[in-house]
């Protein structure tokens, strides 16, 4: 267990380091903004603060060699934020078309062959409410990206053509979304076909556990046309009603934290990561760590494709800046300066040979077992 400065630890408790040095001069404590806090003095400040300090094995990260601490967010630092809200569905359903109607743009027309080959995040504005979409492949070859959409969503949207009914992919989507316990909303797409027959959806749906609400049951469901634009306000209106019931609230005072949704080498700006920021505010200059990746944030850019300043929680935000390409499903996590960091990632990196060696070793006594 190892200490905290006590600049950090006013950082963290979100008050000026003076205000804790005056406090523990009048205690009789001489500490200046460099000094290390014990974890029980710690604790005791916190008390005033109505905060609570704990040791966490995952905030560890955070604080590299110091102890790990974690600090309940004061109610007042606490606001609303945008729900996240995750599109699944099978194949061809028409989840990127109905994002593109809602955001009236058009991701599909220019996909290679119109299938979605990675996650798409945006944010729209409805009556004055953020929502943020994260759009995923429903082609079944991508289950790792749709475990992950479920992963970091509040709310499923369970896209189901018409048409087409209940697929394979429907149903797989369906149990990630289970698994990840979140309110489930299905949209039937494609209704203005003449071959739509959304009752056999809901009959379909029943079979595997979501029953319609004029049915009885506590499933949503909205009846769409992603090319008709048809229902889409209900199909809105239905998302923000869900999401006010979760009241998800979030503390944007916080060093920010987020999963890695997307990453890729540009040959010209270096590694790029699509992230969904989860905790805190991301700020140019800000040092980054995900997985054995670390850097310094050299632009953030919003899904509109503009150069941004800082991003907040709920944001779906490009960041170039990490020196190598982090891993899709990586969390990451600011640190506070880089020799911290790269404390972290050699950390990260020993852990990960040290996983590697055991389970060579393990299939090596295998083998060794089966020659006997
Ligand atoms: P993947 O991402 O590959 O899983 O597909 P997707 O679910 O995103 O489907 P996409 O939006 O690419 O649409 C597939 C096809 O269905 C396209 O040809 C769309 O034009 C068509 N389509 C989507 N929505 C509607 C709709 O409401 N009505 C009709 N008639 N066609 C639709
Ligand atoms: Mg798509």
């Amino acid at each position: 267990r190892g200490e905290i400065t006590l600049g950090d630890f006013a950082d963290r408790l979100g008050i000026g380091s003076s205000e804790l040095i005056k406090k523990l001069f009048l205690k009789g404590q001489m500490l200046t903004i460099n000094s290390p806090i014990s974890f029980e003095l710690a604790e005791e400040l916190a008390v005033d603060y109505d905060a609570l300090v704990e040791e966490e094995e995952e905030i560890e990260l955070d604080f590299g060699d110091k102890f790990a601490l974690e600090i309940t967010d004061k109610p007042e630092d606490l606001i609303e934020r945008a729900p996240v809200i995750t599109i699944m569905g099978h194949v061809d359903h028409g989840k990127t078309s109905l994002l593109d109607a809602i955001r009236t743009t058009s991701v599909a027309s220019g996909e290679a062959g119109g299938i979605t080959q990675k996650i798409g995040a945006y944010q729209i504005d409805k009556a004055g409410k953020k929502i943020t979409f994260v759009d995923t492949p429903g082609h079944e070859a991508f289950t790792d990206m749709r475990a992950r959409g479920a992963q970091v969503t509040d709310i499923a949207i369970l896209v189901v053509a018409a048409d087409d009914g209940v697929m394979p992919q429907t149903i797989e989507a369906l149990s990630h979304a289970k698994a990840a316990n979140v309110p489930i909303i299905v949209a039937i797409n494609k209704i203005d076909k003449p071959e739509a027959n959304p009752m056999r959806v809901k009959q379909e749906l029943m079979e595997h556990g979501l029953v319609s609400v004029e049915w009885g049951g506590d499933t949503e469901f909205v009846e769409v046309s992603a090319k008709a634009r048809m229902n889409l306000d209900t199909l809105l209106d239905t998302i923000l009603i869900t999401s006010e019931i979760l009241e998800l609230k979030a503390n944007p005072k916080k060093r920010a934290k987020g999963i890695v949704l997307e990453s890729r080498l540009d040959p010209k700006v270096g590694p790029i990561a699509d992230v969904l920021i989860q905790e805190g505010t991301l700020r140019i200059g800000e040092v980054i760590v995900a997985g054995e990746s670390m850097g310094k944030v050299r632009a953030l850019v919003n899904d509109l494709g503009t150069k941004v300043q800082s991003a907040t929680v709920s944001q779906p935000i490009e960041i170039i800046g990490f020196n190598d390409v982090p891993s899709a499903g990586d969390t990451f996590y600011v640190i506070q300066n880089e020799q911290h960091a790269k404390r972290i990632v050699e950390e990260m990196a020993k852990e990960r040979k040290i996983a590697e060696v055991s389970r060579k070793s393990i299939s090596l006594e295998t083998l060794s077992q089966q020659m006997d």
